[in-house]
């Protein structure tokens, strides 16, 4: 059997994907190992959830850094050093630069709280119940330069119905999400992911 997937979590806050991706390789359902995780965030809970479970954890202090190149080119250098197979942003909220993102072609994924191509960016529970939209859901996708636009992996959905809210519907994408987030690793980790530009086959 081959070695486990090693994996770098990129992580701005609570951390719970980060949770269920770590609890998914103890169950054994997911054969990686979370090498260290990364946080532009002193205080993310994703950090304590790292040290909970013996995981390196990396504060990278953004205004250190005089902009988004030179903070990038500090967070390259530690991803570099910790030769991750697959990089993982599990609620990393910034915007990564086309130069590291193009140092990781197809080996970045994210989840986003949206059925993409619609609803890129914040705020998405909100605009979906504003839009009046029937299904929402979440999004696993490799991340290319452009933001949310990346080819797309894996994605859940559920109708929406007219007693939810933002928060009764971040509950639900959270649901979808703890289900796809360690089955798209899963799929990469064997060899599974065949990528064209556009899109993601699963073979
Ligand atoms: C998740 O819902 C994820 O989809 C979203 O942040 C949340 C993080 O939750 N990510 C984005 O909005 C990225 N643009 P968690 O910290 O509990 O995993």
């Amino acid at each position: 059997m081959s070695r486990p997937l090693r994996i770098v979590v990129l992580a701005s806050g609570f951390g719970s994907n980060l949770q269920v991706i770590v609890d998914s390789i103890k169950a054994g359902k997911l054969r990686a190992t979370v090498v260290a995780v990364i946080s532009d965030r002193h205080d993310a809970y994703a950090l304590q959830r790292a040290r909970s479970e013996n995981i390196l954890s990396i504060y990278i202090d953004a205004r250190q850094y005089p902009d988004r190149q030179k903070f990038d080119a500090a967070l390259m250098e530690e991803v570099a050093r910790l030769e991750p197979e697959l990089i993982v942003l599990a609620g990393f909220m910034r915007v990564l630069t086309a130069q590291f993102v193009n140092q990781y072609p197809n080996r970045i994924m994210n989840i986003h709280p949206s059925l993409l191509p619609k609803h890129k960016g914040l705020n998405t529970h909100e605009r979906v119940l504003r839009q009046g939209d029937s299904h929402h859901g979440a999004t696993v996708h490799f991340v290319t330069p452009e933001l949310d636009a990346g080819p797309i992996i894996l994605q859940k959905k559920f109708p929406v119905s007219r007693a939810d809210s933002p928060a009764s519907l971040e509950q639900r994408v959270h649901e979808c999400e703890y289900e796809i987030y360690p089955r798209a690793i899963q799929l990469f980790a064997d060899g599974k992911l065949l990528s064209t530009k556009q899109r993601i086959d699963i073979n």
